[in-house]
């Protein structure tokens, strides 16, 4: 691993392939130990970042389990708030299921609690929230986050599904925003 470019940007590698697959692993683990094999829950990957974590992560999963992606997309809405956010792709009928949510990196928590608020509606049996990295010195809210793979320092990462403005994505590598010199 060396040094990349992004955009503007420059990277220089954080977590190499091998340590990801071991924090994945660690996290299936868990989760799979809470639920137990007798629950067959429903995994929610959160697109576009949680697709490679995903895909991973089931893989891992020792058990029977569902898989299905969600997109959260946001309109302007005609309330005094501003911006609605509303779950796209969402067919399976949740009422009565353990859900599990998979991000791929929860941040201020901003995202986390949109979801919460969506899911609140559905009569859910259990709500999980399964995090691969999670930065605690930003997290500004009260949510319960169940599952976390790794807590990371806040610094801007790249690499295995997360992006700086559409690129990134692909490398199996992570990478950190290299400082200013
Ligand atoms: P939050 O709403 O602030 O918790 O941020 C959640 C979303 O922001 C994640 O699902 C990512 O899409 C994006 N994000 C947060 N931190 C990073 C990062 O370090 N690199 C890339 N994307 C990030
Ligand atoms: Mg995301």
């Amino acid at each position: 691993m060396s040094t990349i470019k992004l955009h503007d940007k420059y990277f220089i590698p954080y977590i190499n392939k091998e340590n990801i697959s071991k924090y994945v692993q660690y996290l299936a683990n868990i989760v799979a130990e809470d639920i137990g094999k007798n629950e067959v829950p429903i995994f929610i990957g959160i697109l576009n970042g949680s697709f490679m974590f995903a895909a991973d992560f089931v893989r891992e999963y020792p058990y029977n389990c569902h898989i299905t992606f969600v997109k959260l997309a946001s309109y302007e809405g005609t309330n005094s708030t501003g911006k609605i956010k509303q779950l796209v792709g969402l067919n399976e009928d949740l009422e009565g299921k353990t859900v599990v949510i998979l991000e791929d990196i929860i941040d201020t928590g901003n995202t986390l609690s949109e979801i919460y608020k969506i899911f609140k509606n559905k009569n859910v049996k259990n709500l999980k929230i399964a995090t691969l990295f999670f930065k605690p010195d930003v997290f500004r809210k009260s949510l319960p986050i169940d599952y976390i793979g790794k807590s990371i320092k806040d610094k801007f990462i790249v690499g295995y599904g997360l992006d700086y403005d559409g690129l990134g994505r692909n490398l199996p590598d992570i990478y950190q925003l290299k400082e200013k010199e």
